[in-house]
């Protein structure tokens, strides 16, 4: 309410309206009647952030306009096939640091790593062993290994939820049409032993969808959109942490370029070729799950 008194209301707006030098307290202000705390938390922090980013670069009207354009496009472009905003939250690396943020492991357990846009619930369920490539594309490759706990001992009853892209660099959710569909995916559930084992290919590196605004800001900024070369693993088993994973393939030249930043050291597996055999290469790794 205005005070009556004309010079003590022109005292109190002013203090209150916005100007460069106060316009963060000015905007946050306006948070404190928030009944949900974490809500004016984020949002207080976010203005903070945002402004002082503002006022950092000297944000031109220009490329305020041209930042609100390209986010138009970016939201324009999502369908139930395409999720340009994960893509921007991957390549800029706000991903793999939510990921980093919530997903803090002992010493011997398997890193996480970025989930990505490709994985499909309700992939068909296999039997150990069986080959998941359906199209007869590219050099095949055992995968096997053990999922165990952080003292070794093997897990019974764990879910590995795998997919890969096909020898041309896509998935199959990518090509409906010209992909079988389960196409380099599959789920399997190991034994008492804790082992998996199944038959895929060796995975090839491959372009981040690049044929909208997020391809577009990454050629403005002279960055590849490659992702070097991995099997996508989704382990889940009672008692654990969910691990959502990873295996590299060592020698690709994009480990140190990968578009959304998901290569860790700890990820890089052996596969090492196999002679006089029907497979043509071998890949063993080990998953180690941290307690829930
Ligand atoms: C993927 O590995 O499937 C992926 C991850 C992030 C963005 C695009 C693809
Ligand atoms: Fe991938």
């Amino acid at each position: 309410m205005i005070p009556p008194n004309p010079k003590k209301a022109i005292a109190m707006i002013s203090h209150g309206t916005f100007s460069e030098a106060t316009s963060v307290e000015v905007v946050n202000a306006r948070h404190s009647t928030c009944a949900n705390a974490r809500l004016a938390e984020v949002m207080s922090s976010l203005v903070k952030h945002l402004h002082a980013f503002a006022k950092d670069i000297h944000l031109t009207e220009d490329e305020w306009n041209l930042a609100i354009n390209f986010l138009t496009k970016t939201g324009q472009i999502c369908s139930a096939e395409r999720q340009e905003f994960i893509l921007l939250s991957d390549v800029l690396g706000v991903s793999m640091l939510v990921d980093a943020i919530n997903n803090r492991r002992p010493e011997g357990a398997t890193e996480n790593t970025v989930f990505g846009p490709f994985h499909v619930d309700n992939a068909p369920k296999r039997q150990m062993g069986d080959n998941i490539c359906l199209d007869g594309k590219g050099e095949s490759c055992l995968f096997e290994g053990e999922v165990v706990d952080l003292s070794g001992q093997p897990i019974a009853g764990a879910t590995v939820d795998v997919w890969s892209d096909n020898a041309d660099g896509f998935y199959d959710v990518q090509q409906p049409g010209i992909q079988p569909p389960g196409n380099n995916r599959g789920v399997f559930v190991t034994g008492a032993d804790g082992r998996y084992a199944f038959v895929g290919i060796k995975p090839v590196s491959y372009p981040i969808p690049d044929d909208g605004p997020v391809g577009q800001m990454l050629a403005h900024l002279g960055r590849n959109p490659f992702r070097p070369a991995h099997m996508h693993y989704l382990i889940t088993a009672a008692g654990f942490q969910r691990l959502v994973t990873h295996t590299f393939v060592g020698g690709d030249d994009y480990l140190t370029s990968d578009a959304v930043f998901g290569v860790k050291a700890s990820l890089i597996a052996p596969f090492e070729r196999l002679k006089g055999q029907a497979t043509e290469w071998r890949s063993n790794f080990t998953f180690v799950l941290n307690p829930a």
